[in-house]
């Protein structure tokens, strides 16, 4: 370190040669006084008095995390409810409609809407020559036997419904189909045997089980002469 270029040491910070009282008592010295402030001159502004804007940085910063904020918030608010966390939680649903009873009839009409109108017709009159009638039909209103042996295995072959004779194949919602439990045959038979002009009682879930489990055996479709055969007409 060199004469001209003194080390000043900035206030507050020990003197490099601390102890030394005559560098101490320099660095208080008119010229190096001078020196000190001229520094801190130029390396801090003048204090102000009021507001420093906030640097558009930060600004930028505490937007975007206020906009993630947000849409988290809308995303994962639960609608306010307690119970979202809750294990008994149905999504889309509230506590009153999850506890709310089966409704056969409109789990029925639902499962009929899609899954037997585009055959049978949304009127239940089906089309003449491919798909019978299920409005007025007595494979509908009668036993429920043979009613719930078609939707479990299907049903192929001549069959005569209301006078005319179909031939063609009805496809199968039972192990060897679409699979539908108890509850769900249940809900579409109950449901057909009671719209439009049908007035026949419902068909419970035991029943269904019961005649699953009687046809365990059955494999593939059934033929209405089968059938008739088990459960002749009334
Ligand atoms: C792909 C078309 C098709 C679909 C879907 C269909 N069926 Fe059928 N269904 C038929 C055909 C064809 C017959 C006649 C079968 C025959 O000729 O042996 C029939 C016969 C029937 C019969 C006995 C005859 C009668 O008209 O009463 C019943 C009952 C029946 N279907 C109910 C249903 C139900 C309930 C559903 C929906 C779960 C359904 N079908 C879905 C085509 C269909």
């Amino acid at each position: 370190m060199s004469d001209q270029e003194k080390y000043v040491p900035h206030p507050g910070e020990p003197a490099p040669e601390a102890g030394n009282e005559q560098h101490e008592a320099a660095a208080y010295g008119d010229e190096e006084m001078q020196i000190v402030h001229k520094q801190l001159e130029r390396e801090n502004g003048e204090p102000e008095e009021g507001f420093t804007p906030v640097p558009m940085v930060l600004m930028v910063c505490f937007g975007l995390l206020f906009f993630w904020a947000g849409m988290y918030f809308t995303k994962y608010n639960g609608d306010f409810r307690p119970d979202v966390f809750g294990t008994d939680w149905t999504p889309g649903g509230n506590s009153a409609q999850a506890q709310a009873p089966f409704d056969p009839i409109k789990r029925g009409d639902k499962l009929f809407s899609n899954n037997c109108a585009a055959c049978h017709q949304p009127d239940g009159n089906g089309v003449p020559g491919a798909f019978p009638p299920l409005d007025g039909s007595p494979w509908v209103v009668g036993a429920p036997e043979r009613f719930v042996k078609i939707v479990m295995r299907g049903l192929h072959g001549p069959v005569e419904v209301k006078g005319n004779t179909f031939n063609g194949n009805m496809p199968s919602y039972g192990e060897n189909g679409l699979n539908w439990d108890d509850r769900d045959i249940s809900a579409i038979t109950t449901f057909v045997r009671q719209n439009w002009s049908n007035e026949a009682p419902p068909i419970s879930e035991e029943q269904v089980a019961e005649i699953r489990a009687s046809i365990a055996d059955k494999t593939g479709a059934w033929t209405a002469a089968e059938l008739l055969a088990l459960h002749p007409m009334e």
